[in-house]
């Protein structure tokens, strides 16, 4: 089978990718040589993960993968959502996450309630377009916590865990993330399409 092609720049996401799509030959878009700036413009995680998987059509034969992932915060109206790597600009996370910890003052329980979200798109080469979601559930904890992870992993804290998703090794993390899920997803609808 052709290669797969993910459209992704990040080689720690790429490890990932590459782990749980073990036995599928992906490579990145590095790997392949492509170099393009795609704006991702959409309002959804659905259609910024098909964006990037459609515009890179014109480069490649064969499947072409992309994800787009992010935080909802309930209390916050599911922000900062698709605007997650561009919630308040260059600012560093410890100032990101802090922000939202503030804005969430006097919220109590459950209502702290937010979730990380993965989308994964696949273009076909006969022109379908399939879609996968994962999240993985968990509240807004009130001081940050563990230094493993990226991004805002330090402040979601997963009851089921006793823990933040900062706090918990990156095998334990693939196996109940967002990504995690709507990647072995994809898995099993790319196998039943391909077979
Ligand atoms: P993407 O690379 O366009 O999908 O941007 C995703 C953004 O969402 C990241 O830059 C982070 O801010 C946030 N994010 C997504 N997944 C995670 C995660 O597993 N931990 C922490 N932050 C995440």
């Amino acid at each position: 089978m052709e290669k797969i092609l993910f459209a992704t720049g990040n080689e720690g996401k790429m490890r990932e990718i590459k782990m749980i799509l073990d036995g599928l030959e992906v490579i990145s878009l590095k790997e392949a040589g492509i170099e393009v700036d795609i704006e991702e413009n959409g309002t959804t995680f659905e259609e910024n993960a098909a964006i990037k998987a459609q515009a890179l059509r014109p480069y490649w034969d064969g499947i072409i993968l992309a994800d787009d992932s992010g935080l909802e915060v309930d209390y916050l109206n599911k922000e900062p959502g698709v605007y997650s790597a561009r919630y308040m600009g260059d600012a560093p996370y410890e100032i990101k996450n802090r922000s939202i910890i503030e804005r969430l003052e006097g919220v109590e329980g459950a209502d702290r309630s937010a979730r990380f979200v993965c989308v994964i798109a696949a273009s076909l080469p006969d022109g379908q377009l399939l879609t996968t979601r994962g999240t993985i559930e968990g509240i807004i904890a009130k001081e940050p916590a563990g230094c493993g992870g990226f991004g805002y992993d330090p402040i979601v804290y997963v009851p089921e865990l006793g823990m933040t998703t900062a706090e918990i090794s990156a095998e334990q993390k693939n196996a109940i993330s967002h990504r995690g899920k709507a990647l072995r997803a994809m898995r099993e609808k790319l196998a039943s399409v391909l077979a």
